[in-house]
């Protein structure tokens, strides 16, 4: 009896042991990184001309760090998945399909948003559950369909046992300590970094030259008519421009969101998934307001993907807006309380779309300190 305990235990450990082999494995090829770290300063700008100078607390040895992390799938449970599998450069970070996979081919419920800009969000996810970018970047090594590393001592050994990390973290941090709150730390850092404002919008702003004929046509309904710019407002396109996130002013859905960076935008009369209606009924439809940089690049849109064009979205807003429980008030009729109708024509509607077209930074797509060192 004993000695088949014995035996059953050995072979446990056996099997055990074995799948914890499998799960340690590091990546075989280092990454290919430039003998001196890239400048990650952001390279500010046109819109953005406001920030020069300002401190955003990133150091090149430290966003590099990140870029390896952000890129490195032994950060999945099962080395299959980087935060860069979703989250693609010629997409501007966002992922080209309207749920992404996981591990084991799990696929997301949401879609994969744009990662540009976020330098002082603190509004993130669709529902805004994670309010600074160093609390983001864990949740998805966590997330037992994104990445599915739940256990953090664990990802500290495997990061540790990794033979080029040594080097990045006491380039970093000063020693070669690997903790959890580093990885955040890094991953934090590198995301800050990512900042894209050399679109044609930006350079227009900066000279004062005008669009091209359609896109100023475009650029005055935005701002106008279109009342895009009532939420889509600031130097990012998001309601973060003016207003912060302010605890103390209660949520306030159905009213005027974009005071607070979100909105519900009348997509369902009922919608399946809530939104932040999770953490209060009256926000029941109300999702974070997406910055609008690089939109034309991001397809699908919205939280669900469910528009594969810049003009479905147009579309909507022109006359597809329902009226659910908690619309913002931009989009209901002073009189009647119902959804209205912009009624733009089609030479408006396709103007509009580019406009939106105007807000790509070329750069941002190809910029060689945001692109993946294992493949080189
Ligand atoms: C399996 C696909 C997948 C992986 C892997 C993944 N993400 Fe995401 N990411 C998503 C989806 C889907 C969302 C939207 C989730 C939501 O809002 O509920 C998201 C949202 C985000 C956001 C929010 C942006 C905003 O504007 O609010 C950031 C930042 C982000 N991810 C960074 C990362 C980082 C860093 C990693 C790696 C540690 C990572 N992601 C890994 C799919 C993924
Ligand atoms: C009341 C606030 C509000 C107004 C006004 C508004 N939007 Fe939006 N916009 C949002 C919100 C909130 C979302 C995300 C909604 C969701 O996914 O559920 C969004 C999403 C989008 C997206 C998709 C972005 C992505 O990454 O998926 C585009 C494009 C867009 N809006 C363009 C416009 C245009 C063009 C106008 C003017 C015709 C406009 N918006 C007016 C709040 C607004």
């Amino acid at each position: 009896m004993k000695i088949r305990l014995t035996l059953m235990t050995l072979s446990l450990l056996v099997v055990v042991f074995s799948c914890q082999k499998d799960t340690f494995k590091t990546n075989i090829k280092a990454p290919e990184l430039p003998s001196i770290a890239y400048d990650y300063a952001p390279k500010w700008g046109g819109m953005l001309s406001q920030m020069e100078g300002q401190d955003i607390g990133i150091t090149n040895e430290g966003a590099t760090l990140g870029r390896v992390l952000f890129y490195d799938k032994i950060l999945s449970i099962d080395n299959t998945v980087s935060c860069g599998s979703c989250h693609h450069q010629a997409n501007a970070f966002s992922d080209n399909t309207k749920e992404s996979l996981g591990i084991n081919s799990q696929k997301t419920t949401r879609n994969a948003p744009a990662i540009s800009n976020l330098y002082d969000d603190n509004l993130l996810f669709w529902d805004g559950r994670s309010t600074s970018i160093k609390d983001l970047v864990l949740r998805p090594i966590r997330n037992h369909k994104e990445m599915g590393m739940e256990d953090m001592n664990f990802l500290v050994a495997k990061v540790k046992a990794a033979p080029y990390y040594s080097d990045l973290f006491a380039k970093a941090f000063g020693n070669a300590d690997v903790t959890s709150d580093r990885i955040a730390e890094a991953l934090s850092q590198y995301l800050k970094s990512m900042v894209g404002c050399n679109s044609d919008m930006d350079k227009s702003v900066a000279t004062g030259e005008p669009l091209s004929p359609q896109a100023q046509m475009g650029r005055d309904i935005f701002f106008g008519k279109g009342t895009c710019y009532n939420c889509h407002s600031g130097p990012d396109f998001n309601s973060r421009g003016g207003f912060k996130i302010d605890p103390f002013f209660p949520p306030n859905g159905g009213g005027f969101g974009w005071a607070q960076n979100i909105a519900d935008i009348g997509l369902d009369k009922q919608y399946s998934d809530v939104g932040m209606g999770v953490f209060d009924p009256a926000l029941v439809g109300v999702f974070k307001i997406p910055s609008l940089r690089n939109v034309a690049m991001t397809a699908p849109y919205m939280h669900d993907g469910r528009f594969a064009t810049l003009e479905d979205v147009v579309n909507h807003y022109n006359s597809g807006i329902q009226k659910s429980p908690n619309l913002d008030n931009v989009f209901k009729s002073w009189d009647t309380g119902e959804a209205i109708k912009l009624g733009l024509t089609d030479t408006e509607r396709s103007s509009l779309v580019a406009f939106l077209q105007t807000l790509t930074d070329e750069d941002y797509m190809t910029d060689q300190r945001f692109s993946d060192p294992f493949i080189n």
